[in-house]
């Protein structure tokens, strides 16, 4: 092993000493059993009490370290404790930690340092918007898209993952959060994002497919929709399975709003700041979007999103457009603004890619020995690796992708699924992960295929289906969770409830 005395993470993760959940974790998920709803699902997904975190690594109440792959969903894209996170943060902790909307010196700071690192032409000609979510964030600019267009609706694809506000969550593409919301936000047109694995509208075309359908709903009179204000898009899905676009389509996507008078919405909560090894999502495709939504890490671990609209797109807004108590918090502003600058940094953003490249090199190595990985694909440290019962059906295989969570879990490895069956485990590291720690959690990966290889599938009968399970096998209950000894499992929700639903978190 190299020196790791600069070392963020905790250097001897992964570390098992109680296999988990241990003991005292097991204690305080009890606890939290008896206290707490039944609606929340990670401490089903990953069984362990957290104690303290460093760098890229978490250790539980028992002692147990686990390299960190799941990253809070990307807000922690600096890592647990970042030193010079901490710092600012404890700069701020003695001066205001409340200030309504009132300039504070650290809203001006992170004012001007988000300006600079704004993607293409909105780059210091842009107004910015606060709210305190993800979700808070694409409903607010999506209001905004309305307010300027004088026309309510909006473009958003299937797959997509928005959020769980009102609005949002009409926006957000599973029956059941659509079917919570009491809120009927805006009038929605579904698109099929265009996924090169499991395509919909045309397989080797690229983005023409998606374009072409966009072009008969806006063109032909009767189409049925309405017309929209906006179109809203994910540069990469996240919750959706990670799935990557041709190259063509944020183009031809900014390409086709401007032929329609329509705004470009970039939904960048979950790809942006440095996660797919650029500073946004849409930098690739050197698109610049009338309006970005920006969350997770922005407020470097404290809660705190954005819209950032370009100058001249929306006329001015009327005073209390959209309100929210706890938007734009001191505190998360200055932790916030040492994140935005050290999350633009060329020198990480480029190692980010680098690594990120190599490691798809890694699981798509490891999947030439193991046929259940059916794809793998991703930029910079947004990786997806989907599972599929075999390659030439690409019937997808959640339950495989629940299973390896679980057995990289007991091998002190955290990674989450996504996808519309679960089906696809996603690596979304710290960006500051250390090289030595990308490998272990790498070798732990094949190590737990291997396991789960040497259990042999369930006889199944019938054809597969590229598109997803078949309506029989949407009936069986997922396995979705370890077992916890002693704390009754939580019903699981069925397949067919998380193919209505695709379960979300975030
Ligand atoms: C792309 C995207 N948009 C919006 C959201 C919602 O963010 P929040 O959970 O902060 O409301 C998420 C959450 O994962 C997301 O991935």
């Amino acid at each position: 092993m190299a020196s790791n005395e600069s070392w963020l993470s905790f250097p001897d993760a992964p570390r098992i000493v109680h296999p988990p959940p241990g003991p005292k974790s097991r204690a305080l998920l009890e606890s939290q059993r008896q206290l707490e709803t039944t609606a929340i699902g990670y401490p089903h997904y990953f069984p362990i009490a957290p104690k303290v975190a460093r760098g890229a690594t978490i250790e539980d109440v028992d002692g147990n370290r686990f390299i960190d792959w799941v990253s809070g969903i990307s807000v922690l894209n600096l890592g647990h404790r970042h030193p010079k996170l901490d710092a600012a943060l404890r700069a701020q902790a003695d001066g205001i930690w409340h200030a309504l909307e009132l300039p504070t010196e650290a809203r001006i700071r992170f004012l001007k340092t988000l300006q600079e690192a704004l993607p293409g032409a909105m780059r210091g000609h842009a107004r910015i918007f606060f709210t305190v979510t993800g979700g808070d964030a694409v409903e607010t600019a999506v209001e905004i898209a309305d307010h300027a267009k004088g026309r309510r609706g909006t473009v958003a694809f299937s797959g997509a993952y928005h959020g769980m506000h009102g609005g949002a969550a009409s926006l957000t593409s599973g029956r059941r959060y659509r079917a919570s919301n009491s809120f009927a936000g805006g009038h929605v047109v579904r698109v099929p994002y265009p996924d090169p694995y499991r395509p919909v509208l045309g397989a080797d075309e690229g983005a023409a497919g998606t374009i072409a359908y966009l072009e008969h709903l806006v063109n032909d009179p009767h189409s049925g929709i309405d017309p929209v204000s906006s179109v809203l898009v994910e540069p990469i899905l996240g919750e959706g399975g990670y799935v990557v676009p041709p190259d063509d389509f944020l183009p031809a996507l900014r390409e086709f709003c401007d032929r329609h008078d329509l705004l470009l919405i970039a939904d960048e909560v979950q790809t942006g700041l440095g996660r797919t090894g650029r500073m946004w999502g849409v930098d690739d495709a050197r698109v610049t979007p009338d309006l970005i939504c920006i969350a997770k890490s922005i407020g470097g671990r404290l809660p705190l999103s954005v819209v950032a609209y370009r100058d001249g797109v929306v006329p001015e807004l009327p005073r209390g457009f959209h309100l929210g108590t706890f938007r734009a918090n001191p505190l998360a502003l200055a932790v916030g603004a040492e994140a935005v600058k050290l999350l633009g940094d060329e020198e990480l953003l480029a190692r980010t890619r680098h690594r990120g490249a190599r490691t798809i090199e890694r699981f798509r190595a490891i999947g030439e020995r193991h046929p259940a990985l059916g794809d793998v694909r991703g930029r910079g440290f947004m990786i997806g690796a989907e599972f599929v019962h075999d390659r030439a059906s690409r019937r997808p295989w959640g339950e495989r992708a629940q299973a390896m969570r679980a057995a990289l879990l007991a091998r002190g490895v955290l990674m989450h699924t996504a996808g519309a069956w679960d089906q696809v485990l996603r690596f979304m590291a710290p960006l500051v992960i250390e090289d030595e720690l990308l490998e272990r959690g790498l070798g732990a990966f094949e190590e737990a295929l291997e396991s789960l290889d040497a259990t042999p599938e369930p006889a199944r009968s019938g054809g597969p289906s590229r598109r997803g399970p078949r309506p029989t096998e949407l009936r069986r209950p997922v396995e979705h969770a370890v077992p916890v000894p002693g704390v009754p499992p939580v019903p699981g929700p069925t397949l067919d409830e998380r193919a209505a639903t695709g379960r979300r978190r975030g």
